[in-house]
Order: C-alpha cells, then structure tokens, then sequence
C-alpha cells in the first residue's frame, strides 16, 4: 500500500486575526489534500499556530494577559477560521500542546547527546522585533538597519548554537540532486544561490530566561528555552510522531510562503539530518498578497478581510478566486474590481449560468426525467479530467481551474449552437432534443467531480440538483455516462446569484 500523504502548512503566528494571506495558504494546502484524496489516495493534512516566542509574549503583555490564556483564546479564533474556511485538516497543532513540547525536548536532548550543540557568547545586535540576531552585513548602507527590525540594541549574551555549517555541501549537493525538493524552480534557484554565495552561520537556538520565557525550557539548560523557529519547525515531525501508527514522516509537502523559505529549505533539512530522519518531499513554495498594489499592513488598514468576503460572495467564490488569479509562486494583487469581474463572468455567468439553464430545461422539456446517453461532449468532458487529473497530480491548482473552464465554456457553446429551447417548439427535433439534454445534464455532473477539490459546496449542491446522492468526492466519477436514463433529477436554483454591483 501507498504511503499516506502528508501535507502541511506553515503554523501562524497567533498575534493578530488571520487575513488573506493565511486563508491563501491554507486553501492551497486544502485543496491539494482534496484532490489527492479524490485521486484515492490516503492523506493527512496538518495546519496549526505557532504559539511561543518574543511576538506572542509581547502581544499577550500589550492585552495584559498572561500568554497561555492569550494563545487560548486567539486559537479559538483561529480554529473558527479553519471551520469557515472548510479546510479538511486531520489535526491542528499548537505548540504549546505537551504533545508537542515533550517531541522538542527529546529531540533537543538527542541533539546536545550527539554532539550537534555548543554553548558560546555572542555580542552584537539584536532585533526583538524579529527576534534575530543581526551583523555588520545587515546594516543598510547609511549605517542603520531596516525599520522592519524595529528597536535594534546591542547584547552581549551566552547561548546555545546549532552546527549548521558543517552540513552546507552536503545540502547544496542534496537541492542539486532533488530538483523537485524546492518548488517552483525559481525558488530552488534563490536558495542554492544562497548557499554557495554565503558560508552558512550557526544557528542559535536558544534564548536566555532572563530575557525571553515564553517558549520551550532547553531540557539539559533551565537558564534557556528554544528558539521559536526550532520549536515551530519542529511541529512537523511532533505531530507525526503522535500518529505513529500512521508512518506519516517523511512529510510530501510543506506548503508555506516565500519569506520563510530559508527556514525551511535550509535549517529544516539540516535539522532533520542531525535528528537522523528523512527530508520532506517538497517544500512548495506560495507568493504574497498585496491588495491594490501594496503591501498589507494592519497598521495602514490595507488588508482584505477574508471572513468579510465569504460573508458577501460565499465561500466558494473566495475560495475560487485566490486560486484562479494567482499560481503557486509569483505574488499576486487583490482588487476588489478584480474578484467581482471573475465572480460575474467565470462563476454566475459561466459555471453558474451553465448547470441552471441545463437543468432547468431539462426539467421544463423532459419533466427533470434523464433522457438515452448520448456522447457529444464525451470527448470535452474526457480531455478535461485527463488534463485535470494530471495537473492535480503536479500541484497545478491555476492550471487545473483553466483546463475544467475549457470544458465550462465548450458546454456553455454547445448550447448556443445546438439551442434547445428552438428544439423545444419542434415535436419533429424531440430526439436531437434528448440527446442535447443528455449532454448537458452530464458535462454538469463531470464538472461537479472535477470541482470538488476547489468547490466542495458548489460541488455537492450540483449533485444535488441532479439528484445525485453525497458529494462527488472521486475523481473516478468523472468517467462520462455516469448519468443514466430515465433517473430524476432534483431542483434547480442558481448557484451564484447575480449581484448588481
Ligand atoms: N510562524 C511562522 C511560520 C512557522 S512554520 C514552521 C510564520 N507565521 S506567519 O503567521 O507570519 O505566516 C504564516 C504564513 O502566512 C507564512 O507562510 C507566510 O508566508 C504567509 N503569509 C503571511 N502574509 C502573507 C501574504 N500577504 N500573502 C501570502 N501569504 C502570506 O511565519
């Protein structure tokens, strides 16, 4: 038996309220877990929050809570979004789950045992805004450094180092050898460009008590805890670890954005090497978000609020335009004209306007009775699903959303050309009549199968108004003549509303 395929996402900080950027994300790795569960694979599916270190004891202190309760109740929040969003997550992490603390310590206790830590002083410059450690090379050219680091101060502090160094070949040779590993190329590309072009620091993984408590105690050191990017990253095996039984590790895919590709592309393998296990299969690696062509920021109140859009235009209508404007990659431009001229031509007036004007003629003309298969669209519909089974397979979610339009737009033609309500008024065309409703009723039901990664609502509601019992969650269904003759349909009702805007 295959492996289950295990997919994850990055673990969001729980400072703030999530925004486009975390939905974005999380609907790529949602709709990837569908679509390989409907391709008949096993899957499991991670998502989470990352809970400890210098952002969230802050953002607790500004709430005047203690961090615990603070992260409790924001995860709340969160886990609702998850919901909202219908992500088909099998867990949800958070590390400061004794699940999960309790993986850290053993693994850091390895780590220290097997020689791959030392304890050294360090003076120099320190942002605790991003919580790093910065040198002379980070210093802008007038001699300050990016206001993105906020306050910078100066310390002199001990702490326990990572040997990253010594394993920087060995990862050059390795991202050489698995293409694959980083994806898209581009992204391959900047981190071995990285890699040869800088000699690569030990990595500090701790932090002083005195300083920073909120996180994981160093299990051979009680003056220190773990580094949160340690912690976080760390996540991915823990939770593995707890469903032993399932021989989750080594991960397919770690989904996560391009600003934290370093983290998992260069001190994730070096970490998983020295704990002795597997690399991941890939790590994918999505573009940002801007909206109306700057970056979003709270502080300016250019953001897009995810949960105000589903409340409008639905959730499938969010879930369809993040993916249809933007590929897995390049980063991308939210307009509010843009989703709305997208909501109005692909979704009412394409896939919207396709399933009701064919089910409510054949509803009208035929009494909702399915008439004798007939083929006409077979070829469309199979060169959809050949196309989307195999995009689906290559994590291709914009090119795969294109390829089942084909098939939207072919149908849509097809019933301007063959125009069943003039059939309608012939009794002499009441066979060519049949054999245009066949076809329609079932490219609709193809579409329903096709869709259900990204549309699982729209999806089941097709089903429904053919009468079809559950959802079309196997891509096997998607074989033409699923419908057959003389079965019921159900009621017709659009799917998309028109909205006057
Ligand atoms: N906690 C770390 C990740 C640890 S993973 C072991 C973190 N959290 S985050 O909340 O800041 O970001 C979570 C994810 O959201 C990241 O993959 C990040 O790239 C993504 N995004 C944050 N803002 C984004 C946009 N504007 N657009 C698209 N994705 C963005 O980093």
């Amino acid at each position: 038996m295959s492996k289950r395929f295990y997919i994850t996402t990055a673990i969001d900080y729980v400072n703030g309220q999530p925004h486009i950027g975390h939905a974005y994300e999380k609907i790529i790795a949602d709709v990837i877990a569908r679509s390989r569960r409907s391709l008949g694979q096993e899957v499991f599916f991670l998502t989470g929050l990352d809970e400890h270190g210098q952002k969230v004891q802050q953002a607790a202190l500004a709430e005047k809570k203690n961090p615990q309760e603070y992260c409790d109740a924001i995860a709340a929040d969160w886990l609702t979004f998850a919901k909202r969003l219908e992500l088909t997550n099998d867990d949800f992490v958070r590390t400061t789950q004794p699940r999960h603390k309790e993986y850290v310590q053993s693994t850091l206790a390895k780590l220290q045992a097997t020689g791959h830590f030392y304890k050294a002083s360090y003076i120099g410059f320190y942002s605790a805004r991003e919580e790093t450690f910065l040198t002379e090379k980070d210093r802008r050219p007038d001699g300050t450094f990016d206001p993105s680091y906020g306050e910078v101060v100066e310390l002199k502090e001990e702490n326990y180092y990572f040997k990253l160094g010594e394993h920087q070949q060995w990862l050059i040779d390795y991202i050489e050898a698995n293409p694959s590993f980083v994806q898209p190329d581009y992204r391959r590309n900047e981190v071995l460009g990285f890699l040869k072009n800088n000699k690569l620091e030990d990595l500090c993984i701790s932090r002083p008590v005195a300083r920073l408590n909120w996180g994981i105690p160093l299990p051979f050191d009680p003056e220190f805890v773990t580094y949160v990017w340690f912690d976080a990253l760390v996540n991915y095996a823990s939770v593995a670890h707890a469903h032993n039984e399932l021989g989750l590790w080594p991960a397919d895919v770690h989904v996560i954005g391009k600003d934290i590709l370093k983290f998992h592309a260069v001190y994730w393998p070096i970490m998983l090497k020295a704990m002795g296990l597997p690399l991941p299969k890939q790590v994918l690696v999505h573009g940002w978000w801007q909206k109306d062509g700057a970056r979003i920021s709270k502080s300016t109140g250019n953001v897009v609020d995810p949960i105000a859009v589903i409340n409008e235009w639905g959730l499938d209508a969010f879930r369809f335009y993040v993916l249809r404007e933007l590929d897995i990659g390049p980063d991308g431009n939210w307009t509010d004209a843009g989703f709305r001229s997208r909501y109005q031509s692909e979704l009412a007036n394409g896939l919207g306007n396709l399933v009701n004007r064919s089910l409510s003629m054949l509803k009208r003309y035929r009494n909702g009775v399915v008439p004798a298969q007939s083929n006409e669209l077979a070829a469309d519909a199979a060169k959809a699903s050949d196309e989307t089974r195999a995009l689906l397979k290559q994590n291709q979610l914009q090119s795969a959303l294109q390829s089942i339009w084909g098939l939207v737009n072919r149908a849509n033609q097809y019933v301007d050309q063959t125009a069943p309500f003039k059939l309608a008024k012939d009794p002499a065309q009441a066979q060519r009549l049949d054999e245009v409703l066949y076809n329609l009723a079932e490219a609709c039901r193809v579409l329903a199968v096709l869709l259900w990664p990204f549309l699982p609502g729209t999806s089941t509601k097709i089903y429904a108004q053919l009468g079809l019992p559950g959802a079309p969650e196997k891509f096997d269904a998607s074989s033409w003549g699923g419908l057959t003759a003389g079965h019921t349909i159900g009621e017709p009702a659009p799917l998309f509303p028109r909205k006057d805007v």
